[in-house]
């Protein structure tokens, strides 16, 4: 539609609409002109290594050694890594809906089931150890949690990580905890499930980068810290299916996580106002409800009631993109179905013109 001239608000993008601070793409550029292009050790450069030990050690309190962090080319091939070397074929892991689908399929990719556990809206999308507790069995060999989460923006209270801590060692479960959202969260604390005993480190892979953090999405690079086995198995498996990830996005990368989390305080500021105005325009729209996340920077309202007899919040969102040239991801595809997701790092201009079309389409078809 874009395309044709026709001018589409979107509200799709997962990623920071910032660009990358300057001194990390000054590192990388000189990284280039001195000639640093080319193959560097498959699981990262040691100063970059070095630098996510640093980083986990200040913000997250978590010690490691740099031989157990993988770098990896995104966050989102840290997970796949960690599904490879730990997941066997007909081996469960639970997921918490609505969840990034990525994580389904590729728990399937590595062979394994994903059992699902539904967090309701009315929790705030925070499930309850109970439903955890159920979902466990003699297959299951993972709990995949991700906090702040995508697409709901939950955080999970410190009393739900110790139970899954818990549960996880009384169970002898490994724990994927995916934080790439970690530095934008709002009114609240955020907490390394690893943190809570040296037990739950050594049954814990803590997913992390650079991405969201640092508005860095195009360089792709994330990584993995986990006890030494998994960190040398990811390590032998990444390389032989990418080696390294790009030798001078490292060098940045390097730069972002020595950076003080101050200075990235600015965009975290600017995704809460922004938060702010989205939820409460969406929730001026008869018929949407909505509590405010906590973080990353996704607004996930209840639009069930907003529904003609018959319709999906899929063909909701259909019918937005047809009829008010606004895109938003319908939340049947994360399975939080009635749904809707709308990111909100996009101009505050954007958030006010398309809730404003959302509510004026809704209004003119009732
Ligand atoms: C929950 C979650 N994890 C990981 C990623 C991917 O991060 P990266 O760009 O570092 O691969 C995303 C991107 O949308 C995400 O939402």
């Amino acid at each position: 539609m874009k395309a044709d001239g026709i001018d589409v608000i979107s509200f799709g993008a997962g990623e920071p609409d910032f660009n990358t601070p300057q001194p990390i793409c000054d590192a990388a550029k000189d990284a280039i002109d001195a000639g640093f292009t080319k193959y560097t050790p498959s699981a990262g450069i040691n100063e970059l290594r070095e630098a996510i030990c640093g980083k986990l050690s200040r913000e997250n309190g978590l010690e490691y050694y740099p031989s157990q962090i993988i770098v990896s080319c995104g966050a989102k091939h840290s997970v796949y890594n960690s599904m490879q070397v730990l997941v066997n074929p007909g081996d469960e892991v639970i997921l918490i809906a609505p969840y990034w689908m990525t994580y389904a399929d590729q728990i399937q990719l590595a062979g394994g089931i994903p059992k699902v556990v539904y967090a309701s809206a009315e929790s705030g999308f925070v499930p309850e150890l109970a439903q955890i507790r159920e979902a466990i069995s003699a297959k299951t060999k993972a709990i995949l949690i991700n906090s702040p989460s995508n697409p709901s923006g939950a955080v999970l209270p410190d009393s739900i990580l110790q139970g899954i801590a818990e549960l996880a060692e009384e169970h002898d479960l490994w724990i994927i905890s995916d934080e790439i959202y970690e530095r934008l969260i709002y009114g609240t604390t955020f907490r390394s499930i690893a943190s809570f005993s040296h037990n739950t480190k050594d049954r814990t892979i803590t997913i992390g980068g650079c991405s969201k953090s640092y508005a860095m999405t195009g360089w792709r690079i994330g990584f993995a810290a986990s006890p030494l086995p998994v960190a040398k198995a990811m390590s032998n498996f990444q390389d032989q299916v990418t080696s390294n990830p790009t030798s001078f996005a490292q060098k940045g990368a390097t730069v972002a996580f020595n950076l003080p989390s101050e200075s990235v305080e600015a965009m975290r500021v600017e995704f809460e106002a922004r938060r702010d105005l989205i939820v409460g325009l969406l929730s001026d729209i008869p018929g949407v409800m909505i509590s405010p996340p906590k973080g990353a920077f996704y607004a996930f309202p209840d639009i069930s009631k907003c529904l003609l007899p018959g319709e999906t919040d899929l063909d909701l969102a259909a019918f937005l993109l047809e009829k008010a040239h606004v895109a938003v991801v319908p939340g049947s595809v994360f399975e939080g179905k009635g749904h809707i997701r709308l990111s909100y790092a996009t101009s505050r201009e954007n958030i006010e013109e398309g809730v404003r079309r959302i509510k004026d389409a809704l209004a003119n078809r009732q």
